[in-house]
């Protein structure tokens, strides 16, 4: 078990590793409400497969909030770091329960991923 756990940290210490172990890692803290699978239907949050270049709240059948609806923000590196660090400061009242992720490399690591979550 100690070991198991010497080896999760070794791993989240490294920057983005080969296949972006860290990054497919830190997403659990995302899998709770989004899936990013081809297949999958919305869970409490849209699906995330392809989110990096889409313009905000574009999924169709997904219900966003009022807030998210009115962003008109295009997910890129820059709204995507911005977005991760403080979901409500960058789209005041979202429905995204989610108070943000303040390391910047844990940030990267995650865009990484979401754009290519392929193992
Ligand atoms: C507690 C549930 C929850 C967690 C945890 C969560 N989200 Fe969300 N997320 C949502 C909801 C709900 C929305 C829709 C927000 C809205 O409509 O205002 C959303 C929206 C988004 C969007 C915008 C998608 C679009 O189609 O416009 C992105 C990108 C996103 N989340 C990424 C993440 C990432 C990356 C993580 C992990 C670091 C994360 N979320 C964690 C619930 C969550």
């Amino acid at each position: 078990m100690r070991l198991v756990l010497v080896c999760v940290l070794a791993l989240l210490a490294q920057p983005a590793a080969a296949g972006n172990l860290r990054g497919k890692l830190l997403f659990l803290r995302c899998a709770s409400c989004h899936d990013i699978s081809t297949t999958a239907s919305a869970k409490i949050g849209p699906n995330l497969k392809g989110v990096v270049g889409r313009p905000s709240g574009s999924l169709a059948g997904y219900h966003y909030s009022p807030a998210m609806m009115q962003a008109h923000l295009v997910w890129n590196e820059p709204t995507l770091d911005r977005w991760l660090t403080q979901p409500n400061a960058v789209v005041p009242g979202t429905a995204m329960g989610f108070a943000g992720l303040p390391s910047a490399p844990d940030r990267a690591a995650i865009i990484a991923y979401l754009r290519n979550p392929a193992p």
